[in-house]
């Protein structure tokens, strides 16, 4: 069976005490750390002329295209802050790319010492055959994930072929926060997926804990991310090994 991988998500950490805070969830049996990069450009402050703000101004419906091309409505870390935590831990980095252009982030987060590479399947359309060669090329491990309200079909073409990605991250809440509701829906994607790919890397992110993580695992989700229910526990390490026997068993 595919083996337990436990990823604390540091969206949940003292981003001011990265560092330590990161050793802690190493010494507390953390197999990865879970990276939530949340990072974009905003239509109007990034890529658009003067006339096009303007018009963005006068017309709703440009707002309405505008906010739509934030991935997720937060900003949390990039390259730097990767680059950053690398020279303080040897720690597995799990990148997740909340962003609309991830092909834009491969080189400098290679260069900053990242070690997994998702990127979201609804951003992906044309050019992820290229993202994968990219990312394999880099030495990372090549991941795609999956909104609540996108179907499972949408990764098999991902899944297949000679340059297949390595893990599919299952998003169990709407990307963007931490401490959501897990959507026990999701489970479907991950027994469909499970029955298809045996060996595959299948990670489940959102609202995962002690009381979602039977279903989770029986589901077959191996890669576990938490954030909330660790970093808020009395007892991180009791979590995190619980998270890690349930999916052994
Ligand atoms: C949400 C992020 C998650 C988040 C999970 O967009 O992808 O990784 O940190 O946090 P919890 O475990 O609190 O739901
Ligand atoms: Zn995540």
């Amino acid at each position: 069976a595919v083996e337990a991988k436990i990823a604390p998500s540091m969206l949940s950490s003292d981003f001011a005490n990265l560092a330590s805070e990161a050793e802690r969830m190493v010494s507390f049996g953390a197999d990865w750390l879970h990276m939530d990069i949340m990072i974009d450009v905003d239509l109007q402050d990034g890529y658009v002329s003067d006339l096009a703000k303007a018009l963005l101004l006068f017309f709703p419906i440009y707002q309405k295209l505008a906010d739509s091309c934030h991935f997720v409505q937060n900003l949390t870390i990039g390259a730097p802050v990767i680059a950053s935590l690398r020279k303080h831990t040897k720690a597995y980095l799990d990148c997740h790319l909340m962003v609309t252009n991830p092909l834009d982030y491969v080189d400098q987060l290679s260069k900053a010492g990242a070690s997994g590479f998702t990127f979201h399947v609804e951003v992906s359309q044309d050019n992820w055959q290229e993202l994968v060669t990219q990312i394999k090329s880099k030495g990372m491990k090549p991941g795609v994930a999956l909104k609540p309200g996108t179907p499972i079909e949408d990764v098999y073409p991902l899944l297949e072929g000679e340059n297949p990605v390595e893990m599919v991250l299952v998003m169990t809440v709407e990307p963007g926060f931490g401490g959501q509701k897990f959507i026990p829906d999701m489970m479907n994607k991950v027994r469909t997926l499970r029955e298809k790919y045996p060996e595959l890397d299948i990670e489940v992110d959102g609202g995962l804990g002690p009381s979602t993580i039977e279903e989770a695992a029986s589901a077959g989700a191996n890669c576990i991310v938490a954030g909330s229910s660790v970093f808020g526990a009395q007892d991180p390490a009791q979590v995190i090994s619980l998270l890690k026997t349930t999916v052994n068993k």
